[in-house]
């Protein structure tokens, strides 16, 4: 069977922004660049070294509907919700959390000084899950498969399975992730199959790279969507890169968003603040 690579169909370099107590971000799902990139629903890139852009956190807010999930690069989170889990995320470490029904949650820097980074992207759920039971999937760096590639780089597997058959901790058959954070040489080809039946973004963290079949360089900061295919082709250029690829099965249902609680109609989103000011989250 012939495959079909996909292309770059849009490059977005964010939305400088800020959430939580006003830690400082780049937006680039769910702003007005890339509204939503089904399932995904938001992406935010926080990175400083500035203890004011990051330290006041997220303290305590309501999720409904979808699923969060947060990968650290560097800096440490500390995650407390209201069924008494707690835990902390270090660098290299992912939270995937399934909100479901309900999660009332805080998530505030473990550290006073020195650089913040990572990323949160909010996963939708099904309308069948939307109100399943809250859960985590929590996985520290030592128990993240990283797969070396001969002589040209490795992958750190999240969620997803690589073309040589590394598969990522995250179980996950809503949207049937990928999720991979991929260092590559200068020159360094990989090849990655992506079901047709997923939309997929790369977002550079640093150096460039290459899509084959587009002219055209990514650059450190650089989010672009891929267009239809079955498999990418990712080149990366002379410096060498670091980049994530991710990927989720297109839900293609109505959504209904309205601040932390994302549901398929406006009156779920009506019954979710009913329900949370009503405690019964
Ligand atoms: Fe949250």
């Amino acid at each position: 069977m012939v495959k079909n690579s996909r292309e770059i169909i849009g490059i977005i370099q964010g939305v400088e922004g800020s959430d939580g107590a006003g830690v400082k971000l780049r937006r680039y799902i769910g702003g007005p660049e890339l509204n939503i990139l089904d399932p995904f629903l938001m992406l935010d890139v926080f990175g400083t070294d500035e203890p004011d852009d990051y330290i006041a956190g997220f303290p305590s807010h309501p999720h409904r509907g979808f699923e969060t999930v947060t990968y650290m690069l560097a800096g440490q989170m500390r995650h407390k919700d209201n069924a008494g889990n707690e835990g902390v995320i270090i660098p290299g470490g992912v939270q995937w959390m399934t909100a479901g029904r309900g999660i009332i949650h805080s998530e505030m820097p473990e550290q006073s000084e020195g650089l913040m980074k990572g990323f949160q992207l909010w996963v939708n759920l099904p309308a069948s899950q939307k109100m399943c039971a809250p859960g985590y999937q929590e996985f520290p760096p030592d128990v993240m498969p990283v797969e070396e590639l001969v002589d040209s780089g490795n992958i750190r597997v999240i969620a997803g399975t690589t073309n040589a058959g590394t598969v990522g901790p995250v179980i996950n058959e809503h949207t049937e992730p990928l999720y991979m954070d991929i260092r590559l040489k200068a020159d360094a080809e990989l090849l990655q199959d992506i079901a047709d039946s997923h939309n997929a973004f790369i977002y550079v963290i640093e150096g460039s790279i290459t899509v084959r079949a587009s002219d055209v360089d990514l650059n450190t900061g650089d989010l672009c969507v891929l267009g239809e295919g079955d498999e990418v082709t990712i080149t990366a250029l002379e410096k060498g890169a670091r980049f994530l690829l991710v990927a989720g099965k297109v839900l293609d249902e109505p959504v209904a968003k309205g601040g932390p609680f994302v549901m398929n109609t406006r009156k779920e989103v009506m019954q979710a603040f009913d329900d949370f000011q009503n405690n019964k989250f």
